[in-house]
């Protein structure tokens, strides 16, 4: 990455920084199905891939399980109210595709179809710009059971899947995100296994990746055919800006596979078309079957970018790979922790440039028409006082400086319309269970009470004003 140039920002208060956007700024908070939802089987929900890895001891911190989560499910009323306290413009989520569909394909359950229905009148009447992804990494059970995303079949699934969602929801809900970060649901969920459905192969992670991104390109259309005539449509992929500790030659040749490996993978074919070269190779593993056609399919132009940004890597080449492996993972060290950076409870460095860094390239190498930073957070060990404080300074750093940061790339020109702090509640972080909480809104487990903590009160503040200011 080349650095970022110096500009000096001097907004620091809300009413300053609120001023740095345009009034049609989309500001939210994002939530996804499985880590908020609860009620795994209740009215017709089939299970998923999700439900099955968290039953399994060892798979999720503390054996913990989204069973409950945070009980949205039931409680989904009070929450919107809670987003109307905060001032939020918009708010993302996620649909359960085995709410929809148990069993991954056939028949519909309108039941399921009926919260999200009720969810996006809420969201309407009180004024609140819903925005959907049709996949968070809640695969129906049924369709793991055919190979999940090893088989082609599942991306043509996902096609009729996102077909029965619009018909209900498509005139209403005014911006649609196909998948959320496939390089997790792939790498993570395929190539290492610490996330569902907890398979160890790179070679099936790129074939997952393939069949991901083969799903996103058949949805686009039939999203289109259905969706309200100004509704956007986009897809989130997880971005990483990968810097070099050092400037030999074989830190910054393994720079750029890295590189390659965490934003090219899918950014290329996504903008492209194609594949960066030698990225199969540099995993150690052969390309995914890519058949005829597929790359144009997955090609196909979207109305915005979804980025979920949360730190960076720093990295120099170890110059020891072992002979008999051709993986690029054995030739680069990360570097850390960086002196003088700090770090979130997942142990990521805040870096807020980097999203400076990421923005001006993705503008740069692929032109998205839109960008919308659809995540952005830190988890922090937050302590309730058992009262209606919780005091999240570095919470509020965290924000404050991220939000200055595309203040920043807005200033340079980058076309990023929307920002959404990950995460609306606290809820259930994957792998790390109920350990880790990014809310914005604290959530006491055992009473589900919710308690807007420091950094809330801070972002509905800049949120109100940035609203009265564009009156
Ligand atoms: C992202 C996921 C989201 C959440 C945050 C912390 O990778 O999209 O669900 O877990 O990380």
């Amino acid at each position: 990455m080349t650095a970022t140039p110096k500009i000096s920002l001097a907004a620091e208060s809300a009413s300053d920084l609120a001023a740095c956007f345009p009034a049609n700024f989309l500001w939210g908070a994002a939530t996804a199905a499985y880590q908020i939802e609860g009620a795994t089987r209740e009215d017709g929900r089939g299970l998923s891939i999700w439900d099955r890895f968290s039953a399994i001891r060892g798979n999720v911190a503390g054996g913990d399980t989204g069973d409950v989560a945070t009980n949205h499910y039931h409680l989904m009323e009070d929450d919107v109210d809670l987003m109307g306290a905060l001032s939020l413009g918009s708010y993302r989520f996620s649909i359960a595709w085995p709410r929809i569909l148990p069993e991954g394909t056939g028949a519909v359950n309108s039941r399921g179809l009926d919260f999200y229905d009720r969810l996006v009148d809420t969201l309407c009447g009180r004024g609140i710009t819903p925005i959907a992804t049709l996949y968070h990494w809640d695969l129906p059970l049924a369709l793991q059971d055919h190979g999940g995303w090893l088989d082609r079949d599942t991306a043509l699934a996902f096609a009729d899947y996102a077909e029965a969602v619009l018909r209900r929801l498509g005139d209403r809900v005014s911006g649609w995100i196909t998948l959320n970060e496939p390089w997790c649901s792939s790498y993570l969920g395929y190539g290492i296994g610490v996330h569902a459905p907890g398979r160890r192969s790179m070679q099936e992670a790129v074939t997952a990746g393939h069949h991901l991104l083969l799903a996103h390109g058949l949805a686009v259309p039939r999203i289109r055919a259905l969706a309200q005539r100004d509704a956007r449509v986009g897809i989130t992929l997880n971005l990483t800006p990968v810097y070099a500790a050092d400037s030999r030659p074989e830190t910054l040749r393994v720079q750029q596979k890295v590189d390659g490996f965490h934003n090219r993978w899918f950014l290329d074919p996504i903008f492209r078309g194609a594949y960066p070269d030698g990225v199969f190779a540099d995993l150690g593993v052969a390309s995914p079957p890519v058949q005829d056609g597929d790359l144009a399919e997955i090609a196909v132009p979207l109305d915005f970018l979804g980025i979920n940004y949360y730190s960076r890597l720093l990295i120099r080449a170890t110059g020891d790979r072992r002979p008999d492996s051709a993986s690029l993972f054995d030739s680069y060290a990360t570097v850390g922790p960086v002196p003088g950076s700090t770090y979130s409870a997942m142990g990521w460095e805040i870096y807020p440039d980097g999203l400076v860094d990421m923005l001006l390239r993705v503008r740069e190498d692929y032109g998205p028409q839109a960008i919308v930073v659809t995540e952005n957070g830190a988890a922090y060990g937050d302590i309730w006082d058992g009262g209606d404080r919780v005091d999240d300074d570095q919470r509020t750093e965290y924000l404050r400086k991220h939000i200055q940061a595309l203040a920043v790339a807005r200033l340079l020109g980058v076309p990023v319309d929307g920002y959404f702090a990950w995460s609306l509640l606290d809820n259930f972080e994957w792998a790390e269970g109920y350990s880790r909480r990014f809310g914005i809104v604290y959530v006491d487990y055992p009473s589900q009470r919710r308690i807007i903590k420091r950094s809330g009160l801070w972002y509905a503040d800049c949120l109100a004003t940035h609203r009265n200011q564009a009156k």
